[in-house]
């Protein structure tokens, strides 16, 4: 196998000594004191020998790893280290290994410390790699997983719930270096399955520096306990490992709270928006339903100078312009329907420019991947209904990393359009949409919704997290003048 391959199929990035000391020394500071060590893929041993620096007090640290060839080389580093019997290392591969069988043997606190291989399902399957749970069928979730959007399982998330396990009952600490997106779904797990976890906490790891990873990744510390009584999923998220003030997260209603206080200030507004929020037209071939309109004419994304009836063609603002609150730049868009599934079949009579043209890229439209478009007339869109024609609007993006409203009015006497990674309310008149933008964008409003967004997430803005504003229950908030396209 070559050294590459290896290195990928054992998610092998070996954590930098002074990482691990650092990770240590904080762990320490939350008041971690472990009688024993557990490191069980402890690879050149970072965190073996940290800990033996960080925790002098604990009774034994043990070390297990999959390679041998890295444990030797951790034996020659381990002679200069003091009291170094404590050490114990074992050639183990995680996934065979009796940990309940080892765990039964010790007594008191246990630490499990380190940071597991960085790899995934699907690039074990892609490399023909072998390194997986046994009998757990992992490669067999992606079937599943590619229609629910779960494709990538990472290895360290199953062996972190393993480890789960390990404090069924028994009170300790568990300390990981992983992929944020990981920590959080094992916290979820964690709640769900109503684990005894008294603590927890996510601290920022700077990935690319440490690893020259782009990921974003995290230190996940979990601490369990005995009593049930105590059991708290709330967490702190702290940005890196020497902050000290963090921000306290938690689940509410069934939301996810990235910001426990600035939530509780506004608990009040959490019910049901009074209207529903939309996404954009969604059409999946902007190189031909979108055009720009330039010195030249109306060209499409393909480049062609295209004449069409005006009867279908709206301005379009897309994400980047609503987020950046960029003027209108000319864009238009084809809008065949006026609500989901309606006959197209009526453009001929109707525009018979506008349906040479689509006949003339039929063979693109219709070969538009999603099934969607199979089971509905040729030539459709989604994202449509009597609100998109509505002629003011408040619209956000979804992908931006910042909470901007624009209020949106028509543009050359026509409605506009969004794409689909904006959300939008709309209204009949400019009144409405001004009264409610300054109810969004009021300090209460803007402090529950910043509270439920994840800004790491791709696209933090969600209609999920909108859709729970009821703005109506705010109380004359103080207002904003808002901007107009
Ligand atoms: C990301 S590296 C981290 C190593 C070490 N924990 C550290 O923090 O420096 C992952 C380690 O897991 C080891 N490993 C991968 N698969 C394993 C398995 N199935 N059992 C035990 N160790 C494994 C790799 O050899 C590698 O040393």
């Amino acid at each position: 196998m070559s050294e590459h391959k290896r290195r990928i199929e054992f998610g092998d990035f070996q954590t930098p000594d002074g990482l691990a000391l650092a990770v240590c020394r904080r762990l320490a500071v939350l008041g971690i004191r472990p009688d024993v060590v557990i490191e069980p893929t402890c690879g050149v041993g970072a965190f073996v020998r940290a800990a033996a620096e960080a925790f002098p007090d604990a009774r034994q640290i043990l070390g297990f790893e999959t390679n041998g060839a890295y444990l030797e080389i951790l034996r020659t580093k381990l002679a200069s280290t003091r009291n170094p019997d404590r050490i114990h290392l074992e050639h183990a591969d995680f996934f065979t290994t009796d940990w309940r069988g080892k765990l039964s043997d010790i007594r008191g606190s246990v630490l499990v410390v380190g940071n597991f291989p960085w790899v995934t399902n699907a690039v074990q399957g892609a490399i023909g790699g072998s390194n997986l749970p046994e009998k757990s069928n992992f490669l067999a979730h992606r079937g599943f997983d590619a229609i629910s959007g779960k494709a990538n399982f990472d290895i360290s998330e199953w062996m972190l719930l393993e480890v789960l396990r390990w404090f069924e009952g028994r009170s300790g600490d568990v300390a990981m270096l992983v992929k944020t997106a990981v920590a959080r779904k094992v916290l979820a797990h964690a709640q769900r399955q109503g684990a005894a976890v008294r603590d927890a906490f996510l601290i920022g790891i700077d990935a690319k520096k440490e690893f020259g990873a782009s990921v974003d990744a995290c230190l996940l510390v979990m601490r369990f306990t005995t009593d049930q009584s105590l059991a708290c999923h709330d967490y702190t998220i702290f940005s890196d490992l020497e902050d000290r003030v963090g921000r306290r997260v938690g689940h509410r209603f069934g939301l996810t709270v990235g910001d426990l206080d600035a939530f509780e200030a506004s608990a009040h507004l959490v019910g049901a928006s009074p209207q529903k929020w939309r996404s954009g037209v969604k059409h999946d071939a902007s190189a031909i339903m979108e055009f720009t309109r330039t010195e030249r004419g109306l060209e499409n994304g393909l480049g062609e100078l295209v004449e069409l009836e005006p009867d279908y063609l709206y301005p379009l603002l897309k994400g980047s312009d609503i987020g950046s609150a960029k003027a209108w730049r000319g864009k238009y868009v084809l809008v065949t329907q006026r609500r989901v599934g309606e006959a197209t079949a009526g453009i001929r009579e109707a525009a018979p420019l506008t349906w040479a043209y689509l006949e003339c890229h039929g063979a693109q439209l219709d070969a538009r991947g999603s099934t969607i478009y199979a089971k509905n007339p040729r030539f459709s869109i989604f994202g449509i209904g009597d609100y998109a024609f509505q002629p003011w609007k408040i619209a956000i993006c979804a992908l931006y990393k910042r909470l901007r409203f624009r209020l949106v009015g028509p543009i050359d006497g026509r409605r506009v359009m969004f794409d689909d990674t904006v959300y939008y309310l709309s209204f009949d008149t400019e009144e409405e949409a001004v009264a409610t933008l300054a109810m969004i964008e009021s300090e209460p409003a803007r402090g529950l919704l910043s509270s439920l967004i994840f800004w790491d997430e791709k696209r933090p803005v969600k209609t999920s997290i909108l859709n729970v504003l009821d703005w109506t229950k705010l109380d004359g908030a103080a207002c904003r003048q808002p901007a107009l396209f």
